[in-house]
């Protein structure tokens, strides 16, 4: 292969929703941790599967998952903190897996163009929660993944709309698909020399992000307790947004994570001087609630925060129930004009067994209360944060809502230089202890437990978190400095 016809750059940590593989410091722990029989299924996955920078050549191999535990072919086992924000229920969870075996015995296929029980009332739940958040009701819209389903959101905008332009954000991702990625701001998806000319009319602003304002504000936008302090900073961000409707003048959509999953939380007005910008130059707002919806931020909605109602709403990830693949796109029911076309033509559109997932998982947040306990445990994580960042001089900043929790490492204060060499040592040394998470734009520590997690699995999961930045701090900086 000729690498000059497939000119591609090094993925770079600092622009990244996850952590690369191409990490230094995770050769070293796999030489300690893995065994023989985890080395020869990753080597079989090194050769089998097409390399990518955030999973294969994988970090280790799993045998076993349940709750809020992952447990590796060679026996340890992790607090997943991670998971890719589907384990909601938490892994395995006995309703959800029953639901979807009965499910099999009952009807396991439902071709397009029959109606199927299991997703019809699937469709209808999903369209009284979407009426719960915008007091209008909704219509729905199945896909296999969250990508697919938001090209369904642009689509349909587009053709609602009668325009074409589309914008979004840097540093968003909203998937891996052609739209998706042309919406989303994340370099390592769109890399212009190696993927080539991404989707026309796509525009990006810079995102909100307080603590690392990219609208120059950050020294003054956050008061001495980190909230917000919007006499001073003016919500640039939002103004911003404004700016480009106004001067475009025909875009059709605004594409955003009414909550960014790095994360970073939106400042308080944010989303309804976006709102208002939306509907004053006739723009439709689609929020992508992928990873933070289902309760993750403690609301059903992570939208519900911010008292601005989207006119679209993308689910997935977690309506599975961390078992099947299902997204949705559900949308005002005044958006269904587009019957004479197949904007969202997916194979699975009516399955009845990742509907039967998606309806167990619903029942099991409602039942077991999975959205307070996000709630309860979040506030008592971060308050924990808090008093953590008065002990750790790498700690620029902790926030979060709910379950969705970000430590931003930095090596001092005064500069905030992001320490992305210290957040992947401290990630393998948070794995070595049994604590899996992520870090997101290199350096922020980024944790994202399952719903039911408790409040001791939490504690647990902290204090691996302190132990490993107290070791950081007395071993680690020698180690790049
Ligand atoms: C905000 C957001 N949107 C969209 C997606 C894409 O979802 P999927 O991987 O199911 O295509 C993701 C996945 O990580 C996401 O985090």
């Amino acid at each position: 292969m000729n690498d000059a016809k497939h000119p591609s750059r090094p993925a770079d940590p600092a622009q990244s929703e996850g952590d690369v593989n191409s990490s230094p410091n995770r050769a070293a722990w796999q030489q300690t941790h893995l065994d023989d029989a985890s080395r020869a299924l990753l080597a079989r996955d090194s050769a089998a599967f097409l390399h990518q920078s955030v999973s294969t050549p994988c970090l280790a191999a799993i045998r076993h998952a349940e709750g809020v535990y992952i447990e590796d072919v060679a026996g340890r086992r992790y607090l997943d903190f991670h998971g890719n924000n589907v384990h909601h229920v938490g892994y395995a969870h006995p309703h959800v897996v029953g639901a979807i075996k009965a499910q099999l015995d009952a009807l396991s296929f439902a071709p397009r163009r029959f109606a199927s029980e299991r997703a019809v009332e699937l469709a209808e739940t999903l369209s009284q929660r979407f009426a719960s958040l915008t007091g209008q009701p909704g219509r729905v819209l199945f896909t296999t993944g969250g990508s697919d389903a938001v090209e369904v959101a642009i689509k349909l905008a587009r053709i609602a709309t009668g325009r074409f332009k589309v914008l979004g954000f840097w540093d968003s991702f909203h998937g891996a698909g052609f739209g998706a990625s042309s919406v989303g701001g994340e370099a390592l998806f769109r890399h212009g020399t190696a993927v080539g000319p991404l989707m026309p009319g796509t525009g990006h602003v810079a995102p909100f992000g307080c603590y690392r304002c990219p609208y120059g504000h950050a020294e003054h936008a956050v008061d001495a307790d980190g909230q917000p302090d919007l006499t001073r900073c003016r919500l640039a961000c939002a103004a911003m947004v404004k700016y480009v409707l106004e001067r475009e003048g025909d875009v059709a959509a605004v594409v955003a994570e009414p909550a960014r999953a790095v994360p970073f939380i939106p400042p308080p007005g944010y989303w309804r001087a976006v709102r208002e910008a939306c509907n004053a130059h006739g723009t439709l707002l689609i929020f992508d609630e992928i990873p933070t919806g289902l309760g993750k931020t403690g609301r059903f909605f992570a939208a519900e925060h911010d008292g601005a109602a989207p006119d679209i709403v993308v689910l997935g990830k977690a309506l599975g129930g961390g078992v099947l693949p299902i997204a949705a796109c559900i949308a005002r029911s005044d958006l269904n004009v587009a019957g004479a076309y197949a904007f969202g033509h997916y194979t699975h559109e009516k399955n009845p067994v990742t509907a039967a997932a998606a309806l167990a998982t619903l029942e099991v947040i409602e039942r077991e209360g999975l959205v307070e306990n996000a709630a309860r445990v979040g506030a008592h994580a971060l308050a924990r944060l808090r008093e953590m960042k008065q002990r750790h001089a790498l700690i620029g900043d902790v926030r979060g809502r709910g379950l969705l929790l970000g430590i931003d490492l930095v090596h001092d204060r005064a500069s905030k230089a992001p320490a992305t060499d210290v957040a992947d040592r401290v990630l393998y040394r948070a794995l070595a202890r049994g604590l899996s998470f992520k870090t997101t734009m290199g350096n922020v520590m980024t944790l994202t437990p399952p719903l039911v997690t408790t409040q001791a699995q939490m504690d647990e999961a902290l204090d691996i978190v302190e132990a490993c930045l107290a070791e950081e701090a007395r071993e680690g900086r020698q180690q790049t400095r």
